[in-house]
């Protein structure tokens, strides 16, 4: 059955018609330049970019991977060591840890908020331990106050994953902490879908030190500190100048967008509220000092499978960020996790559903989508429900 109607969960078109003649023109400003990789438009990026994060230093890389794969080898991660982070994220995240040949520890997660436990980061802490990498699940930021000046007295990096988090804050101390200056390095990714999204792979490694600065800018062009001068194995991580000045453009509207979401998000919690549905289908706790940028808007839903099916056959796209705690991957078996190490990322993963969120969703689409979700509750078989 084909649905009338269709709610996709990002809509990357509308957004795009908001800014096409000012992307066309940064598009054609690069191919008369002929310059493709790095130069101008690349470091003029970094530069807006670093100001708009209150970064004293940004690095822009090729993707959020590469970002946390350069912050990790500038932290001198390597085998032998451990890496502590959340079984409730991207692959990447872990993928990336794995990859430098260290040991991704894993610290379940807040059924609050979905962010990794910060007491439980500190328990998970041995002679080993080289690296935390929080993630700030789905825009909204970590309490990394609770942990920031442990790490940095026993000289433990704290690697910020900012990649579903540009624009987030927290208040701390009477000042807006932004994401990626908590810690010694912020690793961000400009995944088309994300909150800033580049036409193509981008990520940026955000710093506070000139030292690292210098490093990954080396690592990120095969270690070189000048041309065919190789101090270190790097790799290729070059940004190209094409995703730099669409960046630009996209950076000087990102606030505008990150405002929709959070007032779609307010409508989808109200909605939800209204028809009495928090108990079925709820969102994770906003925290109140700080901003959520929504990159999604997630509920916790009760029957969740049947009610996605039920959805698209509505003609009304959700997702499932994440089906598999990554504990439970294939891939790090021989670490020796098992079902039930974390039992809140577990529970998750069978629970979480995101609903359509970007930011030109209309309210009308929003009650559409609500709406779909009280029937299905309200439906035949609603009572078998566990
Ligand atoms: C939490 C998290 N970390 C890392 C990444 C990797 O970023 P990229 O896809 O730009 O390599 C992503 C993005 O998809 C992500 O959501």
């Amino acid at each position: 059955m084909c649905a009338a109607r269709q709610i996709p969960s990002f809509d990357l078109k509308r957004n795009y018609a908001r800014v096409e003649d000012e992307i066309r023109e940064a598009v054609e400003r690069v191919l008369s330049s002929q310059c493709f990789i790095m130069g101008a438009e690349v470091s003029e990026f970094e530069r807006e970019a670093g100001a708009y994060l209150e970064a004293p230093h940004a690095v822009a890389v090729a993707s959020g991977t590469d970002a946390l794969l350069l912050a990790l080898m500038a932290a001198g991660v390597g085998p032998g060591d451990e890496v502590i982070t959340t079984p409730f994220t991207f692959f990447a995240t872990a993928g990336c840890i794995d990859r430098l040949g260290a040991r991704p520890v894993f610290v379940d997660v807040s059924p609050e908020t979905y962010n990794m436990s910060m007491e439980g980061t500190l328990r998970a802490i041995t002679p080993r331990t080289r690296a935390v990498i929080p993630v700030h699940i789905f825009g909204q930021l970590c309490c990394l106050e609770e942990i920031a000046p442990e790490l940095s007295r026993r000289g433990i990096a704290l690697i910020e994953d900012c990649a579903q988090s540009f624009g987030a804050h927290r208040l701390y101390g009477g000042r807006i902490m932004r994401s990626g200056a908590w810690g010694r390095l912020g690793c961000f990714s400009f995944f088309p879908t994300k909150n800033l999204g580049a036409y193509g792979d981008a990520g940026m490694v955000t710093c506070r030190d000139h030292s690292d600065a210098e490093r990954i800018s080396r690592l990120r062009t095969h270690g070189a500190a000048s041309a065919y001068v190789h101090e270190e194995t790097g790799i290729n991580s070059r940004l190209d100048a094409l995703q730099a000045a669409i960046l630009r453009v996209r950076l000087r509207h990102v606030e505008t967008w990150i405002e929709e979401r959070r007032e779609a998000s307010r409508r989808y919690s109200l909605m939800l509220a209204e028809r009495a549905l928090l108990g079925l289908a709820a969102p994770p706790a906003e925290e109140k000092h700080g901003r959520h940028t929504y990159h999604q808007y997630v509920v916790r839903a009760r029957d969740r499978d049947r009610l996605q099916r039920f959805m698209s056959e509505r003609g009304i796209v959700t997702r499932v960020y994440y089906p598999l705690a990554l504990h439970l991957q294939p891939c790090f078996s021989s670490a020796g996790y098992k079902k039930g190490d974390m039992p809140v990322a577990e529970m998750l993963t069978d629970e979480v559903l995101a609903l359509p969120m970007f930011p030109e969703i209309t309210a009308d689409e929003q009650e559409f989508v609500v709406s779909a979700i009280s029937d299905f509750y309200s439906g035949p078989g609603a009572s078998d429900h566990p």
